[in-house]
């Protein structure tokens, strides 16, 4: 049963890695097949970083940030190092998605176009600043050490669900910039021309990545398990908390914990006890 539960977490590993690699490159084919190229130029090519850009680093990066503590070769590796592979990616998703916002103000700047004035930048905007928000308070206080432990276990599930949320969100603006930009430049997009399909699938591909991220981060017994010198604390008639002694090792040579993977059933048990309780460790 280990065996399977690991053979169908790599399936939909390498699916989501392709779906997401393939919208890259849809991406790009979009913008050079059918639009103007890529360029710093004020004009159309330099609009057209906005979708290349964030569909690379706001959709793809960030899903992949999403799942990377539940890759099972990684468990052996100290939590350090995940958290700062985590905050990593995410920050190269932030910096795209910057970028990417600069290329599209310019752009209208540019031509006169009036800013923030649809849906599309709305929602936009908010998932930029709040992804930013989030990317602080999570470098604040998860990774930096200062952070009381019973305030690290208050804010993660919130961590989690508001992740999730703006992942969601980003998605949901991809899509309306994507259904925008085809009715501001075909003029027979109802004529289903080749550039309107092509398109239509990118938004296909992108929705299909995203849901394969939400299935994988939110099954309980892909989690990676509390380290194995995880102490179980009690807080005064509350619910058992799960906490892990922090390693300061970030390397994976660890040999203690070699076993840490699906093999290590009790871990797992364990694991599913504290999510049962609605726990996550934090540490
Ligand atoms: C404009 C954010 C994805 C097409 C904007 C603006 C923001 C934004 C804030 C307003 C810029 C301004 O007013 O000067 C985002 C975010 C995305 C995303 C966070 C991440 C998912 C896309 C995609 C496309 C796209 C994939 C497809 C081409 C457009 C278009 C505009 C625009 C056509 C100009 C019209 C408008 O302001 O709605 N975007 N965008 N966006 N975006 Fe996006």
């Amino acid at each position: 049963r280990k065996m399977e539960g690991y053979r169908r977490f790599l399936a939909l590993l390498v699916s989501a890695l392709l779906l997401g690699f393939v919208a890259v490159v849809c991406s790009l084919v979009w913008v050079f097949r059918y639009r103007e190229g890529l360029g710093w130029d004020g004009g159309a090519a330099e609009f057209n970083w906005h979708p290349v850009l964030v569909v690379t680093g706001f959709v793809f990066i960030q899903g992949i940030a999403i799942i990377v503590y539940r890759l099972p070769w990684t468990w052996k590796c100290s939590k350090l190092l995940m958290k700062f592979i985590h905050a990593g990616l995410n920050t190269i998703a932030m910096i795209l998605a910057i970028v990417s916002m600069v290329a599209v103000f310019e752009y209208h700047n540019a031509r006169n176009i009036p800013n923030m004035y649809s849906l599309h930048s709305w929602i936009g905007l908010t998932a930029v600043i709040f992804y930013s928000l989030q990317l602080f308070l999570g470098f604040a206080v998860f990774l930096l050490p200062f952070a009381p432990v019973p305030l690290r276990a208050a804010l993660m599930p919130i961590h989690v669900y508001s992740g999730l949320l703006i992942f969601v969100a980003v998605i949901a603006s991809a899509l309306m910039g994507i259904t925008e930009k085809l009715i501001f430049s075909l003029s027979a997009y109802s004529e289903s021309p080749p550039e309107a399909i092509f398109v239509n699938c990118l938004g296909l591909l992108i929705v299909t990545f995203g849901a394969l991220i939400l299935w994988m981060a939110s099954r309980p017994h892909w989690k990676r398990p509390p380290e194995e010198s995880a102490k179980v604390q009690r807080p005064n008639g509350g619910a058992p908390e799960g906490v892990e002694a922090e390693s300061t090792m970030t390397d994976c040579s660890n040999a203690d914990r070699s076993d840490a993977g699906f093999n290590s059933d009790a871990a797992r048990k364990r694991n599913f006890k504290l999510d049962e309780a609605g726990q996550r460790s934090t540490m």
